[in-house]
């Protein structure tokens, strides 16, 4: 079975998935990603553009004052993400949305963020790209993602499990996240990468 899924098949892994995702992320937590979603959402200002927010786990970590738009393509995950804003009390744009064609003009955001989903993306380079396309000129493209370990014990055995891993929700959790930015013309200011090599902040421009 090939694991190179279509949006529209994403999509599906994820509404069918999205009333257990809460369990993900409590791994998540488990593992320490909720320190770094705060860390990387500190450098957050202005008009934001979260792009694939999922269940909205990042919502308790943007700053007072940001005016927050939301698109994922999952109806299920993003139903979530609504009742979790209106718990914090939070006013945010929801849209449905592919990453790949977001239908925004060029430069319309100050902020753009993205965590956890250059992994999943069908093509990673592509929404990459419109990230960079509807950023503003001086403005930041915030990353958490996760990707192939440089450990190379790690490493290998994400290579050897890639398919098996993938085939559950998509996941190809040994792509190279910033290798992936520089490709989609984005410019990386500042990196950081944890948890054996896998996780990586990146804030680029
Ligand atoms: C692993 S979850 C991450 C969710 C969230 N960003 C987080 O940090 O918890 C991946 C999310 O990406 C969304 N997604 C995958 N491909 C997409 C695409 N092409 N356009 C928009 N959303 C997409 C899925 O529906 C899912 O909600």
């Amino acid at each position: 079975m090939s694991t190179d899924f279509t949006t529209e098949e994403i999509k599906q892994k994820y509404d069918e998935s999205a009333s257990k995702y809460a369990l993900m992320e409590r791994v998540q937590e488990f593992i320490g990603v909720r320190r770094l979603r705060r860390r990387l959402l500190r450098r957050v200002s202005g008009t934001v553009l979260e792009v694939a927010c999922g269940t909205g786990a990042n919502f308790p970590y943007y700053p007072d004052g940001c005016e927050i738009t939301a698109v994922d393509v999952s109806p299920e995950m993003m139903d979530i993400a609504k009742q979790r804003a209106e718990k914090l009390g939070l006013d945010i744009d929801f849209q449905l949305m592919d990453a790949e064609t977001l239908a925004f003009p060029d430069e319309h955001f100050d902020t753009v963020v993205s965590t956890l989903t250059v992994c999943t993306y069908p093509d990673p380079i592509a929404a990459l790209c419109e990230m960079e396309r509807v950023c503003r000129e001086g403005g930041r493209v915030l990353l958490l993602e996760h990707g192939r370990s440089d450990n190379r014990l790690v490493g290998r055995f994400q290579d050897v499990r890639e398919q098996a891993h993938a085939k559950q929700l998509g996941c190809h959790w040994n792509r190279e996240p910033l290798e992936l930015v520089e490709q989609a013309g984005l410019c990386p200011i500042a990196t950081r990468r944890t948890f054996l090599g896998i996780f990586h902040e990146i804030e680029a421009k």
